[in-house]
């Protein structure tokens, strides 16, 4: 990683940024960071994408979950200089051409899977992640592989309801022969 002169957010002259090649939602970036950025301060505070959410900001409640590669994570407790190469997705990346509502999206409205809404990006991509790593088979296991995930509204049934469908269309998709 290449190293140059940078300003702290206070304003100290510090030569610890580190130059991190990332892409987020599928697009390319070059930066320089100081070491101790967050992810979740990278996407918030310099990408402007704020669909990601702080709520803790000590990996207590999961309303900051993005996807790394396809796996979902607490984006508050990594660290962004850890991520060259790496491709996150966030939920600002998650709908499909022309603004085509991802599945999960879907489900949740259909569901009405929120209230407030700040829980709901990180319980959309955390629920993408938990599809990805396939070990859910029932509502229990959901419930189970969703527990790091507070919605203080408690909409828990509808989130749950909309996760299950989806996760039942997946399951009920004709396979192509290998
Ligand atoms: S803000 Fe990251 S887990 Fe709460
Ligand atoms: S919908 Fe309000 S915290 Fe979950």
């Amino acid at each position: 990683m290449f190293r140059h002169p940078q300003t702290t957010p206070k304003g100290v002259e510090t030569d610890d940024a580190i130059r991190v090649q990332l892409s987020v939602n599928g697009e390319p970036l070059d930066l320089d960071l100081p070491p101790w950025t967050s992810l979740l301060d990278l996407l918030r505070h310099r990408l402007a994408l704020t669909g990601t959410k702080k709520g803790c900001d000590h990996g207590q409640c999961g309303a900051c979950t993005v996807l790394v590669d396809g796996r979902r994570i607490n984006s508050c407790l990594k660290l962004a200089v850890s991520l060259d190469g790496a491709e996150v997705t966030t939920i600002e990346g998650m709908a499909g051409e022309g603004g085509a509502l991802h599945p999960l999206q879907d489900a949740f409205v259909r569901h009405d899977g929120f209230q407030c809404g700040y829980c709901t990006p990180g319980q959309i991509c955390s629920a993408q992640g938990l599809l990805n790593e396939g070990h859910a088979q029932s509502r229990e296991e959901i419930k189970e592989l969703m527990s790091g995930n507070i919605c203080r509204c408690g909409a828990y049934p509808n989130i749950l309801d909309a996760i299950e469908d989806v996760l039942n269309d997946r399951v009920s998709e004709p396979r192509m022969p290998e």
